[in-house]
């Protein structure tokens, strides 16, 4: 693991099927997941997009094993993440998968290297090994000379590329986003999105990234956004023009947004809400 080459056995997707999520019980149930399909493939990198409160993070969330939906199978690795006792869940993503968050996910008190590093630290690797890989991201990464600041002696775009380069020192499998700028400004914003999609690709890894900047799209190879807790759209970086699906005959702003930043989709893909996504490649 001192390399930065890519994962090791990134061979099998990730796999969402039938996803539900209703938070709160009765007259106060909310259905923040509707009925979602969505298939990661290796390596790819998936731009979520959608209005505030369309289900976005519950969907990451309960891609990556941090919840469990109501109802449906995420499939990875040969296991199911939602019949996984909290234990293995959190180990599972430990080793497979990395994150990165808005913002204030550092630890203040520790020097660049040693945020990047602690995941590594964390799973057992020796100290100096450790910082050795993490110190080769955060180069990679552009923060070369940078590795003992600390997070409050760094610029916002500078320490979510800790943060990027943390999510990547333990080779996951698949790295998960969101709203990694939203707390930046948008040209700092738009440079970290590059730098995110870069790095993950190099790694070897995929990224599913949650965002509101209709620039990512242009960085990833595809985009889905969604609505009310369903995927109302799809989109591949490079792919002809493929019919509206008739229950959406005018995009909403996501979908726009997205259909903006793949010039060669001129709509959104035929694909119906509830389908498996990503085998139309
Ligand atoms: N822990 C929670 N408890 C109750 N409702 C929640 C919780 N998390 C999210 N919700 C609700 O679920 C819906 C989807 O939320 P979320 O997935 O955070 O959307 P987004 O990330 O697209 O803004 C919203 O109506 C939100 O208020
Ligand atoms: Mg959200």
């Amino acid at each position: 693991m001192t390399n930065l080459g890519p994962a090791p056995s990134t061979g099998s997707p990730l796999v969402a099927s039938g996803l539900t999520k209703v938070y709160g019980t009765d007259h106060t149930a909310t259905h923040a997941l509707a009925g979602v399909s969505l298939t990661v493939s290796p390596g790819e990198s998936v731009a979520i997009m959608g209005p505030s409160g369309s289900g976005k993070t519950t969907l990451l969330h309960c891609l990556a094993g941090i919840i469990k939906p109501t109802s449906g199978a995420v499939s990875w690795r040969g296991e199911d993440l939602t019949t996984l006792s909290e234990g293995r869940r959190t180990a599972l993503r430990r080793q497979d998968f990395g994150f990165v968050f808005q913002s204030g996910q550092l630890l203040p008190e520790l020097p660049a290297v040693e945020n990047a590093a602690l995941p590594l630290m964390l799973a057992g690797t020796p100290r100096a090994e450790a910082t050795q890989v993490a110190a080769r991201w955060l180069a990679h990464l552009g923060l070369a000379g940078m590795e003992q600041r600390r997070p409050g002696e760094l610029s916002g775009g500078q320490a979510q590329r800790v943060a990027i380069a943390r999510a990547l020192v333990g080779s996951p499998g698949v790295v998960f986003a969101d709203e990694p700028t939203g707390a930046l400004d948008q040209a700092t914003g738009a440079e970290v999105l590059s730098v995110l999609t870069g790095a993950v690709q190099a790694s070897g890894a995929a990224l599913v990234v949650v965002t509101h900047d209709a620039g990512v799209a242009r960085y990833c190879s595809r985009t889905v956004t969604m609505r009310d807790g369903l995927v109302s759209g799809e989109f591949f970086a490079g792919a002809p023009a493929q019919q509206a699906p008739p229950q959406t005959p005018v995009p909403d702003a996501a979908t726009q947004a997205a259909m903006a930043a793949h010039p060669a989709n001129g709509a959104p893909s035929a694909t119906q809400p509830g389908q498996s996504h990503g085998a139309t490649r």
